[in-house]
């Protein structure tokens, strides 16, 4: 490891101007020397993207004068007919990277895949892991890498925490076409495929977005990430064709509707005729839907799948539904239960073109939940996972939270439904992706928080691969962008403690929705306690949790028989997620032989210290690191030790005063 000999700078994230690292002159001269001769909008770019990234990543300036060494980017099929070359075929936007003595060889699979293996050759080079001899071939293992904008046409951004949208402006889509092709660029880089590009909560001016009134600069925009591979996704109303026609109501059962979404469609894909598909999300915190007609929600997707189908496009069908209006006194409900009780029944219904999107857990991106029952159950009915980048309950991107941590979790979930179960060996099989909340915004450095930066790259190597760890991802994102330095290994080290730390000063033991209403930062015990939502924790004097067991809800019985006996019985329920699951004592016994509630204490006393040890250690990179990014994550940092003073302090008090019993080691907690 040396020192860095470049400035880094935000904006460019893992893409920095490097500079020679350890590249032999042999690998120099191959790639100075590039060769593609094929045709076509994405393989063009991928040979654009490969000059670019050699001239300002590696200050190799790539001509294309035949010599004895050079660089070769194709399409498989072609540079085997061209060249009589015997490449392999590979799966669908796959690649085939191959090095010999004299020649470096980027063969796709289609163009797509021949842009992701230019993508790889120049971080591999980074990360000095090509050699004469390097043999790689890879396929993403899913085929839907989505990232789903929350973005509203004023220009806000529901939960996003990095300024203003990067698509819109005072309810017209306006934007800055260099950042649009950097952000594409950015994300075709880790294997992103689709991008929804309007809030999920389809209200205002974007329930016009497809109508003649904006398609044209939508197209525009389509065109821009279309180079790179990536489609783009509509979030719609379900109701437009009241709002936009001139229907008394949008009965998908109704003929009239029907003919009046299969109308919208086609002029839509005939502005934009590779739109990747519609997103919806219906009868979900108030947004329309088919329940208001009395149908299911197969029956809403399919007549949506229908309009969409001779055009290729797919229906995006979120599944976060679940009572919004629920009375706190009412014990009969869990929202936990609603997403599988809703779809888990009409498994099998849905057409060829609807893809379920389903949260990761139950209920709502919580800092701690279980993954949710469908994975793994739903046999006949294509789905993919919703994750969140952006750090909506995970500290708003001011507190540093790694979030590829808790992915890392998630994907080793065993459903325990057959050989195989775990999420990680389900995805790309009956889990045929993931969608993001993305966590871009204006800002300068797109996520605000700088370090945030790696939840993006993180989520698309892990829908790319879900068989990476954590660690293999913060160490790539941290030497692409610190360089192969102690400072990236420090980075990475500070990454990998934060999730750990996050969750120890937050809401404890799987309890979940302790923040404070609305925002969403900061601690607030009982915020959501007697509200409509339907998130209770119903701590009282005694006991905290609810019993979800078949005494209780009997969520745990949307399990598999293997995993409900693991969640139903507290010796064997994993602890992090026991508040979860169960109804208990405050003076439950945890693994550690101390209480439950001392373990609440205790946790939250280590959170803040550790905040503050974090401190430390990013206090000892001064001098060694650019002074701006220094200073931005300082100043954060210094605001999540704030943050976590508060939740130490709130969540302690709250329950020192509920419980009357004190901290067993004499620590002050306040009030
Ligand atoms: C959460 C979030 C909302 C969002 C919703 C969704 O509830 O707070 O802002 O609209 O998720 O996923 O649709």
């Amino acid at each position: 490891m040396g020192s860095h000999a470049y400035k880094i700078c935000e904006y460019d994230c893992w893409f920095q101007a490097w500079g020679t690292p350890d590249i032999s002159p042999s690998l120099a001269g191959m790639l100075s020397n590039l060769r593609i001769e094929e045709k076509g909008e994405i393989i063009e770019r991928a040979a654009a993207e490969l000059r670019r990234g050699l001239a300002r990543g590696f200050g190799i300036s790539a001509g294309s004068k035949a010599r004895d060494q050079e660089t070769l980017v194709g399409t498989i099929e072609h540079l085997n007919t061209a060249l009589g070359l015997s490449l392999p075929s590979q799966k669908p936007e796959g690649f085939v990277l191959q090095v010999t003595d004299t020649r470096i060889i980027v063969a796709g699979q289609d163009p797509r895949g021949a842009l992701y293996g230019v993508y790889r050759l120049l971080f591999l080079l980074r990360l000095g892991k090509i050699t004469a001899g390097t043999h790689i071939a890879e396929a993403p293992a899913t085929s839907y890498r989505i990232i789903n904008h929350w973005d509203n046409l004023d220009g806000t951004v529901e939960r996003g925490y990095a300024g203003k949208s990067l698509f819109y402006q005072d309810n017209r889509i306006k934007y800055d076409p260099r950042r649009i092709e950097d952000y594409a660029r950015l994300l075709a880089s880790i294997g992103i495929n689709r991008i929804s590009i309007n809030n999920a909560n389809v209200r205002g001016a974007a329930k016009g977005l497809i109508t003649e009134a904006y398609l044209p600069e939508v197209a525009k925009l389509a065109s821009i990430f279309r180079p790179f591979g990536i489609r783009l996704i509509l979030s719609i109303n379900f109701a437009s064709p009241c709002v936009l026609g001139d229907l008394a109501a949008a009965d998908p059962l109704d003929p009239a509707v029907a003919s009046w979404w299969k109308e919208q469609t086609d002029l839509i894909y005939r502005a934009i005729p590779d739109l990747a598909g519609f997103m919806v999300k219906a009868d979900s915190e108030f947004e329309p839907g088919p329940f208001q007609y009395g149908r299911t929600h197969a029956e809403g997707a399919n007549m949506l799948a229908a309009a969409l189908r001779p055009h290729n496009g797919e229906v995006f069908w979120r599944c976060f539904v679940y009572n919004c209006a629920q009375d706190w006194r009412d014990h009969s409900v869990d929202r936990a239960k609603a997403a599988y009780d809703h779809f888990m029944p009409l498994d099998g219904g849905f057409d060829e073109n609807v893809i379920l999107q389903i949260k990761f857990g139950p209920y709502d991106f919580q800092v701690r939940e279980p993954v949710s029952p469908l994975f793994g159950a739903l046999l006949k009915t294509r789905h993919i996972m919703e994750l969140q980048i952006t750090q909506e309950y995970t500290g708003h991107q001011i507190d540093l939270c790694y979030l590829p941590w808790l992915w890392e979790d998630i994907m080793s979930f065993d459903t325990a439904r057959g050989p195989a179960s775990r999420v990680r060996e389900l995805m790309g099989r009956s889990i045929e992706g993931l969608a993001g909340v993305g966590n871009v915004g204006l800002d300068q450095n797109w996520t605000g928080h700088p370090l945030a930066q790696a939840n993006l790259y993180g989520y698309g190597r892990l829908a790319w691969d879900p068989g990476l760890s954590s660690e293999v991802i913060a160490h790539e994102w941290s030497v692409l962008t610190f360089g192969d330095t102690e400072v990236a290994e420090t980075i990475k080290k500070i990454l990998l403690a934060s999730y750990p730390i996050y969750e120890k000063y937050n809401a404890p033991f799987g309890i979940c929705f302790m923040v404070n209403p609305g925002i969403h930062y900061g601690p607030s015990p009982e915020g959501y306690e007697f509200s409509k939502w339907g998130t209770y924790h119903r701590a009282d004097r005694r006991s905290i949790g609810i019993d979800r067991t078949p005494a209780g809800t009997g969520y745990t019985e949307q399990y598999a028989p293997q995993k409900a006996a693991v969640f139903r019985d507290p010796a064997c329920c994993p602890e992090n997620l026991i508040l979860f699951f169960h109804r208990l004592p405050y003076d439950y016994r945890m693994k550690n032989g101390e209480t439950l509630l001392q373990n609440i204490y205790n946790t939250h006393f280590e959170g803040y210290d550790e905040v503050k040890a974090m401190i430390d250690t990013w206090m000892g990179l001064k001098g060694n690191l650019d002074e701006g990014i220094y200073a931005s994550v300082l100043s954060r940092m210094e605001r999540q030790l704030e943050n976590a003073g508060e939740w130490r302090d709130v969540i302690n008090t709250y329950f020192r005063r509920k419980t009357g019993i004190p901290d067993a080691k004499g620590r002050v907690i306040s009030g």
